[in-house]
């Protein structure tokens, strides 16, 4: 069974919730990349998402809301999770909060752990659908299992076709990078994904945030081989060597001038974010030896970027 791709519009919409309240599997455009979603509450939808997926059983998924009042009947809110989520929701920030324990989501969602990955997104489809359905939906990244995200519907159709029901086309997602997650070990914050949020805005409300100690709070989207594309990366590079694409940032120097595709020839992070996983698949579809990428600047989206990059890169062959 392959995915059927329709437009979004309210007639789609709808298909979509009804699918996913008789246990189906839709995927559907967030500002950040697309989802895959099923029906949180639905146990064997739930493991669908794993099989279509092909993911690691372990790998906890985020759950959707409509808003903070439906994400307050599935977790427990600390003071400064509040104010995160009253002021930055909707958007492009995931909440890892104890889970309540009458919660109406499958444990396999959260995948046995006793919190839950809560986030409202600000897309107007993701919304309407949320709202349509009453559902929570529990949707990871609409790609298979260790490879790049989902920011346009024919990548879903191309990386999952099979098994999914429907694939709402909404266009490219407008971030193109995943959503920041932050947990919390007791009352104390620490960031478990950089993401499309920058660091800072979390920061100028609640003060500083940790790196997770150790493995503490796990956070398997940290897994080393999560985002890599079959060609290998060569980073922080300032020359070309022969056979290789170039992945450029910014348009100073004769380096850029050389750029296969370049995430912003005007140095704009949220551009490069919004380039970064489409470009990777383009030039992995190339087949050449080797993708450089030059160096990109740590501030704001940076760290989120050159954390996906790293990953990228890194692989034990
Ligand atoms: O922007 C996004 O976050 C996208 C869109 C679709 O919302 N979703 C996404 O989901 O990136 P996924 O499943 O590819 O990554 C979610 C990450 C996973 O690495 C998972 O380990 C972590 O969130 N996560 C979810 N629930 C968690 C929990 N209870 N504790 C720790 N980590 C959790
Ligand atoms: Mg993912």
């Amino acid at each position: 069974m392959s995915a059927r791709i329709l437009p979004a519009n309210e007639e789609s919409i709808a298909l979509a919730a009804a699918i996913l309240r008789r246990g189906g599997l839709v995927a559907f455009p967030t500002e950040t990349v697309y989802g895959l979603g099923a029906d949180a509450a639905n146990d064997t939808a739930v493991a669908a998402i794993f099989s279509v997926k092909q993911r690691p059983g372990f790998n906890p998924l985020i759950i959707h809301v409509r808003d903070l009042a439906h994400a307050h009947s599935l977790a427990a809110f600390n003071a400064k999770a509040l104010s995160l989520a009253e002021v930055l929701w909707p958007g492009p920030l995931t909440l890892v909060l104890p889970r309540k324990p009458a919660a109406q989501v499958s444990l396999l969602a959260s995948a046995g752990l006793d919190t839950i990955g809560l986030r409202v997104p600000a897309d107007s489809i993701a919304r309407r659908l949320l709202e349509t359905s009453r559902l929570a939906i529990a949707a990871p990244s609409a790609n298979r299992s260790g490879k790049v995200s989902s920011t346009r519907a024919d990548h879903v159709a191309q990386s999952l076709g099979e098994g999914v029901e429907l694939i709402l086309d909404g266009g490219a997602a407008s971030l193109g990078i995943e959503s920041t997650i932050v947990g919390f070990d007791g009352l104390r914050p620490a960031l478990l994904r950089p993401g499309a949020l920058p660091r800072k805005r979390i920061e100028d409300l609640i003060g500083r945030i940790d790196e997770p100690a150790g493995d503490q709070i796990l956070s398997p989207g940290r897994l080393r081989m999560h985002y890599a594309p079959r060609t290998r990366l060569r980073l922080e590079a300032t020359t070309l060597e022969a056979g290789e694409a170039l992945l450029a940032f910014g348009s100073t120097g004769p380096l850029a001038a050389r750029a296969t595709r370049n995430l912003s020839p005007s140095e704009n992070l949220s551009e490069a974010a919004a380039n970064l996983f489409c470009m990777l698949r383009e030039l992995d579809a190339m087949t050449c030896p080797c993708i450089a990428v030059m160096p990109v600047p740590m501030h704001g989206l940076g760290e989120a970027i050159n954390d996906r990059l790293r990953r990228a890169a890194e692989r034990d062959d």
